[in-house]
């Protein structure tokens, strides 16, 4: 499977072109230009990718963003031919495609001044959070970012996103492989991928498969040039 990194800096109007109307209204919706960023390099790659996969013009690729809460086009996309995934924080876009099994990707700018210890009573379940007690106090953002990819990454390949109670996605510790070791929600295969993306990030993705995919990286900045 493939997963395709960008940047916020890859952006430029020359893009715009190629997004359907929904695209544009919400480019147009989002306030600031970081977030018009982030979704213009996202929606960008997923076409231009699509493209070449699916040997078709990227404005021709009719995406599905339905979003089952509400009905607008905001929710994970679907695509007849490939399954897929998004996500953006900071400066970085990433996109999982696999040929048939569902994906989900989490990427996450890591904030030194979160407090990891007041977002885990949310997030995470008994268990994790006295693992993360155990990490130290300067290595906790970090550690809590790390599960909160991993639980984001599972509840992104499932489409639930954060309509899921995270505290009951409950994953390995940041200091062990990468696991979904429990959910009662969902009991089919899951495996997870910690994805390398710089000391300030973290990032993972999960399969709904019961095989670890042999995953190939790409950086998007020449797709996105021409
Ligand atoms: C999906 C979700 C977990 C994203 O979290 P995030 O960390 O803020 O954002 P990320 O950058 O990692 O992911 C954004 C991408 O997730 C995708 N996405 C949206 N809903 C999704 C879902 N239910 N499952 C999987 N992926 C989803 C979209 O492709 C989106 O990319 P886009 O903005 O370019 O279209 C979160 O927004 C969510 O759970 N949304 C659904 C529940 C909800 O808010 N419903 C109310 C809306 S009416
Ligand atoms: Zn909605």
């Amino acid at each position: 499977m493939d997963i395709w990194w960008g940047r916020t800096a890859d952006a430029r109007p020359g893009l715009v072109g190629e997004l359907d109307a929904s695209e544009r209204a919400r480019l147009t919706a989002y306030a600031r230009d970081e977030d018009k960023s982030r979704f213009l390099v996202g929606a960008t790659i997923v076409r231009r990718v699509l493209s070449i996969k699916l040997e078709l013009p990227p404005r021709d690729i009719q995406l599905d963003r339905t979003c089952p809460d509400c009905g607008r086009q905001h929710g994970k996309i679907s695509v007849d031919g490939m399954q897929l995934s998004v996500s953006h924080s900071g400066d970085r876009v990433v996109v999982a495609f696999h040929p048939t099994a569902a994906v989900g990707v989490d990427v996450e700018l890591i904030n030194p001044s979160i407090d990891a210890d007041s977002l885990a009573s949310v997030s995470l379940s008994t268990l994790e959070a006295a693992e993360l007690a155990g990490f130290e106090p300067a290595a906790r953002a970090r550690a809590f970012t790390q599960y909160w990819t991993r639980k984001e990454a599972v509840v992104k390949a499932t489409g639930d996103g954060i309509r899921a109670d995270l505290r009951k996605v409950i994953v390995s510790a940041p200091n062990q492989p990468p696991a979904l070791r429990e959910w009662a929600e969902y009991d089919g295969p899951v495996r997870l991928v910690d994805l390398p993306a710089g000391v300030e990030y973290a990032a993972t993705l999960a399969i709904l498969s019961e095989h670890t995919p042999e995953v190939r990286s790409f950086d998007a900045a020449p797709l996105l040039r021409s």
